[in-house]
């Protein structure tokens, strides 16, 4: 069990120390009475449902339940064990629903016509596109009745790469309806990493767009399908649906190859909903881990929409006229939960928007709440940190007079970026909910609730009802009152994760083993003296660049594809604007000559590997790794020179050649 020694915490974490000072633990913003007179939860009604959910989990879901439409009621709520002999996670097992008609049908009556998707689109020129829940229901229905004309039935994966554009949503909802399970890959991955996901899961269909647009430049999205599906294991994939998006041409391959408009023409506005079962699979989210290539994270029906429309609806404190905002693209799980699921499973208005945040100027995020009355505003820090960095003019030329709340996700906010995302963006009126959580989660687990916890910048606060998390020594030892330690969770909630999707031993290795009988988060985190958790990082091999996640044996692997490679260590280091950078080691074969022209090569082949998304920030040219005498790299001692810590090595006498740290260490100097 090699992950206590990562995992040891003796003392205070140089990440957290760096960002968080200690007087911060005191800071607190108590809920504006403003805010807290229309609160969905009081702070006395946030601590009663607390104490009852964790006292009669049973009971308190079971209430929660009922606000669902079933095709079947649950009658059997919880049955859940994280005991290794008697490992089970089941929740509403003898219930029946269908995802769609939760997030669709059910809203017709009174909300037909209300609006469920606003799109607004990377040219801030162009029209924005609506869709009410009429019209999102009747494309759904016809694009799960052509699913099923192309042969996709229940159970069946479908893989979904497309730009943030509604019909990401419509695809999700549509496999849904008819019980397919999707796969949303992030467009930001390439060929490779495309291929790697459809060959684990097998998918038989594949839906796309000709391309996608960002900061005014095109990815092309369709010719990245084409590429994976020319590599080795994808020829489960029978069809590939292209959505015509943008002006951009693409080859057509007969009579695989199929124009979504083409195949949705004609088709009937109702489709029968698929009858699942709550814990039949909903979908697979890809994840990078410690180890290996990254996995199939699983999800399944009740529990997950459950939890995902609780959560949205009790930590943003949603009203029926609410304009939600949440900027993470459908490739993660912020997308699913909070884009698709969350929302839409409580008839409200969200945002959908292509484009990012500084283009083709600072305020664009600003300029787009204005322009739809935006309300709730969910984005991640590093978005902040950048919009910080421009300075306050472009969010002061913008009202955002609509917003009443606002959200963090993804990383550890600095308590400079949360004061000024409070004080600049926020006018010092509207709450923050920094809400910590993970794709494994399902959906938020610690976080304010919005008019009913007091803040503390930098901190995401409290557990959400029906979630127990604890802290524990390198040791597994439970620790108690004010304490820094490894954050595990002692119980199971409706959306945790039910498997790694073809490899369950995987799963319960991952997150059961390491302390056993509790899910171990693989973050590290604080607990002060009032009983606020400040989330302090990864204390595993994950790097949390910008809020996505990337593994650094993922990397590794990459970058010794590189024939003149011989050996690669990468680790995270703090990073300005990303939180975490990644940092690489490069050992080149005997007689390879280093030079900048060969750094740039690797840099390249690792994106084109992976993908855009990962970048190396840094590369180091090093005559040998730091290994222990088992050959095991010491990245303790690697992630000390990263961060130019080079004063606080540590041992080093375990090393077979200490040599090589001196060396590593005066490289770094001159870097
Ligand atoms: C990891 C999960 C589901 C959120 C999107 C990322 C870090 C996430 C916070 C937060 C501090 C956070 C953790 C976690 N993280 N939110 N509010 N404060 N850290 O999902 O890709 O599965 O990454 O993101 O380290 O383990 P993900």
């Amino acid at each position: 069990m090699c992950k206590k020694s990562l995992a040891a915490h003796g003392s205070q974490s140089p990440l957290f120390l760096r960002r968080v000072r200690m007087s911060e633990l005191k800071s607190l913003y108590e809920v504006a009475d403003a805010f807290a007179r229309d609160a969905n939860v009081s702070k006395a009604e946030s601590e009663v449902r607390y104490r009852r959910s964790v006292l009669d989990p049973e009971a308190f879901w079971r209430e929660v339940a009922q606000d669902f439409e079933w095709l079947r009621a649950p009658t059997r709520i919880k049955n859940t064990s994280f005991d290794l002999n008697d490992f089970r996670i089941r929740w509403f097992e003898d219930g029946e629903m269908n995802v769609s008609v939760n997030c669709l049908d059910r809203h017709l009556a009174d909300n037909g016509d209300k609006t469920a998707i606003i799109f607004e689109s990377d040219d801030p020129n162009a029209p924005a596109r609506t869709l009410t829940y009429k019209e999102l229901h009747a494309e759904v229905c016809k694009l799960g009745n052509a699913l099923r004309n192309l042969g996709v039935q229940k159970g069946d994966r479908v893989s979904i790469y497309l730009p943030m554009i509604p019909e990401a949503a419509i695809a999700m909802l549509a496999c849904a309806r008819i019980g397919a399970v999707h796969s949303v890959i992030f467009g930001g991955f390439s060929a490779n990493s495309i291929a790697d996901r459809v060959a684990d899961c097998g998918s038989k269909l594949i839906i796309t767009a000709n391309e996608g647009a960002r900061a005014g430049k095109y990815t092309p999205l369709k010719k990245n399908v084409d590429d994976a599906l020319n590599l080795p294991g994808t020829t489960s994939v029978q069809t590939v649906l292209v959505v015509r998006h943008g002006p951009s041409t693409v080859d057509m391959q007969m009579p695989r190859d199929r124009w979504y408009d083409a195949v949705m023409d004609g088709q009937p506005e109702t489709c029968a909903p698929e009858p699942m079962n709550a814990e039949d699979p909903l979908f697979i989210l890809y994840t990078s881990g410690s180890t290996g290539k990254p996995k199939g994270v699983l999800h399944t029906t009740a529990g997950y929409l459950i939890y995902a429309a609780y959560t949205f609806k009790t930590v943003f404190d949603q009203k029926p006229d609410d304009i939600f905002w949440c900027t993470a693209d459908v490739g993660w799980i912020t997308g699913h939960s909070y884009v698709v699921y969350g929302p839409m499973a409580n008839a409200a208005t969200v945002l959908m928007f292509e484009g990012v945040p500084s283009w083709p100027n600072a305020s664009r995020f600003w300029e787009v709440v204005d322009k739809h009355k935006v309300t709730i505003f969910y984005t991640a820090p590093t978005a902040i940190r950048a919009l910080m960095r421009e300075g306050d003019a472009p969010v002061k030329r913008t009202s955002r007079k609509s917003l009443r709340l606002l959200g963090s996700v993804g990383e550890p906010i600095n308590p400079e970026a949360w004061r000024w995302y409070y004080d600049v963006v926020g006018d010092a009126r509207c709450p923050i909910v920094d809400t910590w959580w993970q794709t494994e989660t399902g959906g938020i687990l610690i976080s304010p609730i919005a008019g009913a916890t007091a803040m503390k910048p930098g901190s995401a606060s409290l557990p959400l009802p029906g979630v127990q998390p604890a802290l524990v020594d390198a040791a597994g030892t439970l620790l108690t009152g004010e304490a820094e330690g490894n954050l595990v969770i002692l119980d199971a909630w409706p959306g945790i994760m039910r498997t790694v999707y073809g490899d369950h031993q995987r799963f319960i290795e991952t997150y059961f083993k390491t302390y056993p009988g509790m899910y171990f988060t693989s973050d590290g985190c604080r607990r002060d003296a009032d009983g606020y958790y400040w989330i302090t990082g990864r204390v595993d091999d994950v790097i949390n660049v910008s809020g996505h996640r990337l593994g650094t044996a993922e990397l590794e692997s990459a970058i010794v594809l590189h024939p003149s490679v011989s050996e690669a260590a990468v680790v995270g280091y703090p990073h300005d604007l990303k939180g975490q950078g990644v940092y690489a080691y490069v050992t080149l074969k005997e007689g390879v000559e280093a030079d900048d022209a060969l750094a740039k090569e690797i840099v390249a082949l690792v994106r084109k590997e992976i993908g855009p998304i990962a970048l190396l920030d840094q590369l180091q040219w090093a005559p040998a790794l730091p290994k222990t005498r088992s050959g095991k790299i010491m990245r303790r001692i690697l992630r000390k020179i990263a961060e130019n810590a080079t004063d606080q090595l540590g041992d080093t006498s375990t090393l077979a050649d200490p040599a090589v740290v001196d060396q590593l260490v005066a490289d770094r100097k001159n870097h």
